[in-house]
């Protein structure tokens, strides 16, 4: 593919009543062809491309994340995602997708002692947690209080670019969103938050936030340190998804970090999208409660033309090679905790059978980043409700690195797409629809 096209190319548009029009073609890294009609396409034949859900339109050129979804593959800036969760810390491939290359020795030494400056959240923003009703989804405080940072740190706007001042904001929502997530967990099971520590890592901070307490301290267990680094990693970017688009749709506006991330925690939260781990643990909680069997209960949803959580993806149409990433950590962290998670046999024979039944297989369906990641979850003690609070905490160095890039790219402006009207032709008011007028109505 990559030698048929050179940057020359151009794409010949023949429009109806039109002279054929010249649309530049560009490529990316890996050859992957676009035609690129920014700039000539409705100027010079007054047409627009109509495309539901994007499924064929690329918003932007990125240097961050590439995917091959027929390949199943997966780069954080070149490396691949199986060699960063085999051999990396969250915190540094955070660092990697928001700064581009891996940290040295003095890079990961001021990026931990930024993240331990910033891992407090301000005494005042503690109080929004007793105002939040009991049961409130940790995602909707998770979504006020980000934004609320604007509030408390105002100077992060794009105009703070440097790197050193976008270092600073980057590590400050790492470590606040860390901080926020674990007490809204404490406010829920109404224990007293705890503090994070100065002498922890990143992730056994978060653990020690959530679980330890002042009667009971946490026991450390490396393998719940390993796989909560491992889940992190692979949600950390993914191009494009819905949350990272509406974070560069909002920050396209030029609101602030913060604003711009908490529109994407907001869409995250769907469970079309990052809310689907724990619609995949409702799920087959609801299909054990049933008394159904693997095969019973994905007939059922055949026949229903439900949808099976934690399966399918808009672009891998193979397996998501998150998926088996989260698997094989899940199995290990199993094994080594000697947890049985009852949800898990049926989960893997209902991958078996899904994996083998024409109806996902015509449909390109195979498991996703969700699929497995609730079992991690409960096998680590976080409740279902804050599967999702997990993703966006892993998503996070993925919205800040595009937020950057998309303020930093001179041709990317303010989001605005266009539409196809097709409502109603020009008319006007009749005398009955007007209040003002000849007879002024009571
Ligand atoms: C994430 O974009 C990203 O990168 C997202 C993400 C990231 O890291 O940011 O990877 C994270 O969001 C993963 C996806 C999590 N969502 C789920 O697990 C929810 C279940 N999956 C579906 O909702 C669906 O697969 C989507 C939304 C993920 C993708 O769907 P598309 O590409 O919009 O395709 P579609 O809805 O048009 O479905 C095509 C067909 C339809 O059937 P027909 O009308 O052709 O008969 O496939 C069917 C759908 O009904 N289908 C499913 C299904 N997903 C699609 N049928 C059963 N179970 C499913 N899971």
């Amino acid at each position: 593919m990559a030698d048929t096209i050179n940057n020359n190319d151009k794409a010949i548009l023949t429009l109806p009543g039109h002279e054929p029009v010249a649309l530049p073609i560009v490529r990316g890294t890996a050859g992957d062809p676009a035609i690129d009609i920014t700039s000539d396409l409705r100027k010079n034949t007054g047409y627009v491309s109509l495309d539901y859900g994007y499924h064929n339109t690329a918003s932007c050129q990125s240097a961050i994340t590439y995917l091959d979804g027929e390949k199943g593959i997966l780069l954080y800036r070149g490396y691949p995602v199986e060699e960063l969760a085999e051999k990396s810390r969250f915190i540094d491939v955070a660092y990697l997708l928001i700064n581009g290359h891996m940290p040295n020795k003095q890079e990961r030494l001021e990026w931990s002692s930024l993240l331990n400056r910033h891992s407090l959240i301000h005494e005042d923003m503690r109080h929004f947690f007793s105002h939040f009703p009991d049961g409130a989804h940790p995602m909707a405080i998770l979504s006020a209080m980000v934004v609320s940072l604007s509030a408390f740190y105002p100077e992060v706007s794009q105009n703070a670019l440097g790197t050193e001042a976008i270092n600073i904001a980057a590590t400050r929502l790492l470590s606040k969103v860390r901080t926020i997530a674990a007490f809204s967990y404490k406010k829920s099971i109404g224990e007293p938050v705890v503090h994070p520590r100065h002498d922890l890592r990143y992730c056994a901070n978060f653990l020690n936030m959530m679980f330890s307490s002042p009667v009971a301290p946490y026991e450390f267990k490396r393998e719940v340190i390993r796989a909560l680094n491992t889940v992190l990693i692979v949600h950390a970017d993914h191009e494009q998804n819905c949350s990272t688009s509406a974070v560069r749709a909002v920050g396209s506006a030029h609101v602030n970090l913060y604003a711009a991330v908490a529109a994407g925690i907001c869409a995250l939260w769907g469970p079309l999208h990052g809310g689907a781990n724990q619609k995949v643990v409702e799920m087959f909680e609801d299909i054990l409660a049933r008394g159904e069997t693997a095969r019973q209960a994905i007939e059922r949803i055949k026949r229903e033309k439900k949808l099976l959580f934690g399966f399918g993806h808009r672009i891998y149409k193979t397996y998501d090679p998150r998926a088996k990433i989260v698997k094989k950590s899940c199995m290990e962290l199993l094994d080594k905790m000697h947890i049985d998670d009852p949800l898990l046999a049926t989960m893997l024979e209902m991958e078996e059978l899904a994996t083998h039944d024409d109806y996902f297989l015509s449909r390109h369906l195979y498991p996703n980043v969700d699929f497995y990641s609730g079992v991690v979850y409960r096998a680590i003690g976080i409740p279902k409700e804050m599967f999702t609070v997990m993703f966006a905490l892993g998503r996070l160095p993925g919205w800040i690195a595009h937020w950057m890039e998309a303020l930093d790219d001179p041709r990317f402006k303010l989001q605005r797409p266009r539409q196809v009207y097709v409502g109603p032709s020009l008319r006007h008011l009749t005398d009955d629809e007007c209040y003002y007028g000849d007879q002024m109505k009571v």
